[in-house]
């Protein structure tokens, strides 16, 4: 199973999915400027622009290393990037991270669901993951809700976090 050489993109009914660009660096600013999207993954909401596009050279640098695939999430409607989701952490063939984020004001429209729907499919049959994984801080009740929608299975409950995975085979059963 090979890592692409080329950034997939993907479409579903209302988004395209593509790699992200220094286009979206205002749209990437946006949500991690936003205390109650940033409250799940800094201590801190971004202040700088210069932080987002440090995050842009990041995503570009682990897609050129094999390790991981984000996307950026368009609305097909406006043209406009909403989020990102994606896996870090990746080793093809066998496992890798999902995270995600939405800009609040597009919450509650069964976007994010469309979007990690795909990406999860990509991750088993293009990717050749065997398992994927997911965590969240145990308040973040979306989170854990879309989730637990999408598939994921809970595997364990520590230090304040949810645990998550979903494999190819649907098997209940995580490796740890
Ligand atoms: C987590 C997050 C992506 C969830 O976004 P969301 O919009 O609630 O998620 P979904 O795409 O699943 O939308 C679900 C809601 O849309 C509603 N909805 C409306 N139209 C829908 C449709 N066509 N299909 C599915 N759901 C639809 C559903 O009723 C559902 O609401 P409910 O869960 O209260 O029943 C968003 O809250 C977020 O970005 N949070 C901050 C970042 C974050 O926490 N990231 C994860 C860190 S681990």
């Amino acid at each position: 199973m090979n890592f692409p050489k080329k950034f997939p993109k993907i479409e579903t009914e209302r988004l395209v999915l593509r790699e992200i660009a220094d286009e979206d660096t205002h749209a990437i600013y946006r949500n991690f400027s936003d205390p109650e999207v940033a409250k799940w993954f800094f201590e801190q909401p971004l202040t700088d622009l210069v932080q987002a596009k440090e995050f842009i050279t990041a995503f570009k640098n682990e897609f050129r290393e094999g390790e991981g695939l984000t996307w950026a999430i368009v609305l097909k409607q406006s043209d406009r990037c909403v989020g990102t989701c994606g896996y870090g952490d990746l080793e093809i063939g066998e496992r890798g991270e999902i995270g995600f984020d939405l800009a609040q004001d597009q919450w509650g429209k069964g976007l994010m669901s469309e979007a990690l729907l795909p990406i999860i499919d990509y991750g088993f049959k293009e990717l050749g993951l065997k398992k994927i994984e997911a965590h969240s801080y145990s308040t973040n009740v979306r989170a854990i809700r879309l989730l637990e929608k999408v598939g994921f299975q809970l595997e364990k409950i520590s230090e304040n976090n949810h645990y998550y995975f979903i494999t190819r085979s649907g098997e209940n059963l995580p490796s740890t």
